[in-house]
């Protein structure tokens, strides 16, 4: 199609989507298109703007490496991945799903720990946490021999992958469920942290005045085939920044309930001052049973390594 006016770009390439084959791709290419070109035309882009624009794009991937993944992370100050995550889960978005973001942190073939057993891989100070979890069916029902994954970032605010004096995998396990769908660990209480602001997530943050800090959370990842697999987080109640999320992944369903104990003994004879417990029940729809492919692949390496 030869275009005579801007109204005809549009046109041109819709019209050329016709020999795309498979519908799906179709679909998403087309409705792409018709969005990207209204939003252009809504905003009026200037080519300076363009310019900038693409920067952007070839920025996120430039930040991004085998340790951080920056374009999960834009996604998530752009409120897309809570999106997908809430349009996909809880009945298609119809109810409150215990499902999450799955953030950037996530890596395959964390160590398996038996229930019960420490996150910690070396010294990790913080207030000591001894977790319960149970995974059920909407009816409640114990789901046993479900695989969760867990990981957290440290007191200090960073995960494993970002910081070279912790031991690998530190604060990352994998455990079974119990014939009562239950599993647990002892951990450090999280801290909330800072995202990094070295990359377009941190340009986006900036311009618009918006603090980087998450409130601090724990993550889950549950997959047991027949159930569609979730991505999860509980956040502390206790957090000041619940409502002003930099990752807007807090939901009502997922603030967890952390009770401060003092003066009574911990489930560990070596804990020594107040120690926190946590109970939180997960719920599994039935589904697809799939995992997500890692945002990351390994730790960062120590200066001068
Ligand atoms: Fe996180």
């Amino acid at each position: 199609m030869i275009i005579e006016k801007q109204e005809d770009v549009t046109a041109a390439v819709l019209q050329e989507m016709h020999r795309t084959p498979d519908p799906r791709t179709k679909e998403i290419l087309s409705s792409f298109v018709r969005h990207l070109h209204a939003f252009i035309r809504e905003v009026r882009l200037t080519e300076r703007e363009f310019q900038e624009a693409v920067g952007h794009i070839i920025a996120l991937g430039q930040h991004t490496t085998p340790s951080h993944n920056e374009v999960m992370l834009i996604c998530g100050s752009l409120g897309v991945s809570n999106l997908v995550c809430l349009l996909n889960n809880g009945a298609n978005g119809t109810r409150p799903t215990q499902a999450n973001n799955l953030g950037p942190f996530w890596r395959a073939g964390s160590p398996r720990v038996e229930n019960g057993g420490s996150l910690l891989r070396s010294p990790t100070p913080g207030d000591a946490l001894f977790f319960t979890g149970r995974v059920q069916d909407a009816e409640g029902r114990p789901i046993a021999g479900a695989e969760v994954d867990v990981w957290h970032s440290s007191p200090v605010g960073l995960y494993e992958n970002q910081d070279a004096t912790q031991a690998e995998m530190n604060l990352r396990g994998k455990f079974t469920t119990g014939a009562d769908g239950s599993f647990g660990f002892r951990s450090v209480k999280p801290a909330g942290y800072p995202v990094p602001t070295d990359g377009p997530t941190g340009a986006l943050l900036r311009a618009q005045r918006r603090h980087n800090f998450r409130p601090a959370h724990l993550h889950f990842l549950i997959h047991k085939p027949g159930f569609k697999t979730i991505a999860s987080q509980v956040y502390s109640s206790d957090d000041p920044r619940l409502e002003t999320d930099s990752q807007f992944g807090v939901t009502k369903a997922l603030i967890g309930d952390y009770v401060r104990h003092a003066g009574e003994p911990a489930p560990a004879p070596d804990v020594g001052g107040p120690w926190y417990s946590l109970e939180h029940s997960f719920v599994l729809e039935p589904g697809e049973s799939w995992l997500p492919k890692p945002p990351i692949s390994r730790k960062v390496e120590a200066a001068g390594a």
